[in-house]
């Protein structure tokens, strides 16, 4: 991989062999088994930039097996992937998302990038069709590192790599990263200020930081502190308001230089399909007062570009 240091190769060595590492899972030997059992495509053709087409001939008996196997890692939250004829319907169209990212402009090419929370590495393929020399995925929930690991067994490219740690689990510490993307991450942090920090600490001096994340309004001051789960989510521990993400980058010596619009989530962009069959965000809804069913704002997204001040 281009533009990544000696520390940095030395991580990624540790997972050649095995993508898993040391990490434990009783799934691990079936995963394997269906990564093993996927057929090649034929005469691959990729396109990454307008969407994750991956296009080839399978014969039908590989394409009935090679839907049968993927619908196996279900339930896929990210995507749409298209696999031959086989299109992924997962339960995010992050398509939407990826094209308001691209409405900020930013230049990819050439780029090494970290993708914290990289969820099945959707957007880091989105990435490489932009033209990134190189682009490294932590994330540790193992069935989207399995996700991961099938897709890119078709599409093949060893300028994108996953590995299942938490940035704060990562022992290098080089500054070796054009840009860092957290996107839908910093709210599941207990310890948001201490994530924006370590973000910071893998950033090269002139670098980006691509931040995407829940905001809640004003009347909130600086912070929404759900009492239990918000949207559904068990795991959302701070919503910050404009107010109150100004307030973090500063105390983290980050400037924001770009902040868009907030956009609401909607059941669009976010819904139950044959790929996610369970429950959504239309679940999470209560229609007659238009808010969440915990009584809270109806998640709105934001993005922010932060770049270190002394720069
Ligand atoms: C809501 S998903 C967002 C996925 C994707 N980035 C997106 O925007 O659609 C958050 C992901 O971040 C991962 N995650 C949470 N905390 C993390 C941390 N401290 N370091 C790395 N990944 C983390 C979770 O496992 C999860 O897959």
């Amino acid at each position: 991989m281009l533009g990544i240091s000696k520390n940095w190769v030395k991580v990624l060595n540790k997972y050649n062999e095995n993508p898993y590492g040391t990490k434990k899972d009783k799934r691990i030997d079936d995963w394997h088994k269906i990564i093993s059992s996927l057929p090649k495509l034929e005469s691959t053709k990729i396109d990454l930039k307008k969407e994750v087409l991956i296009s080839g001939s399978w014969n039908d008996q590989e394409r009935k097996k090679a839907k049968e196997l993927l619908l196996e890692l279900i339930p896929w939250r990210k995507g749409p992937f298209v696999i031959g004829d086989i299109f992924i319907d997962a339960e995010w169209r992050s398509n939407l998302k990826w094209e308001r990212f691209l409405e900020l402009h930013i230049d990819l090419s050439g780029k090494t990038i970290l993708d914290v929370g990289s969820g099945n590495g959707y957007y880091g393929f989105r990435m490489l069709g932009q033209g990134a020399e190189s682009v490294i995925c932590l994330e540790p929930n193992l069935s989207h590192l399995t996700q991961f690991i099938a897709i890119n067994h078709i599409v093949q490219s060893k300028q994108i790599r996953m590995i299942p740690e938490r940035i704060e689990e990562l022992i290098v510490t080089d500054k070796c990263f054009d840009l860092i993307f957290s996107m839908g991450v910093l709210y599941h942090q207990r310890k948001p200020e201490e994530h924006l920090k370590l973000l910071s600490s893998h950033l090269k001096e002139e670098g980006s930081i691509i931040l995407e994340t829940l905001i809640a309004p004003e009347e909130y001051g600086e912070v929404l502190i759900p009492e239990g789960n918000y949207t559904n989510m068990r795991n959302v521990w701070f919503v910050h308001t404009k107010t109150g993400l100004e307030k973090l980058a500063k105390n983290v010596n980050l400037n924001i230089s770009a902040i868009s619009s907030p956009c609401q989530t909607t059941t669009e962009e976010q819904r139950t399909t044959s790929w996610m069959p369970f429950k959504s965000l239309s679940d999470a809804l209560n229609t007659d007062s238009g808010l969440t069913i915990e009584g809270l704002p109806r998640p709105e997204r934001v993005f922010l570009v932060l770049n270190k001040k002394n720069f």
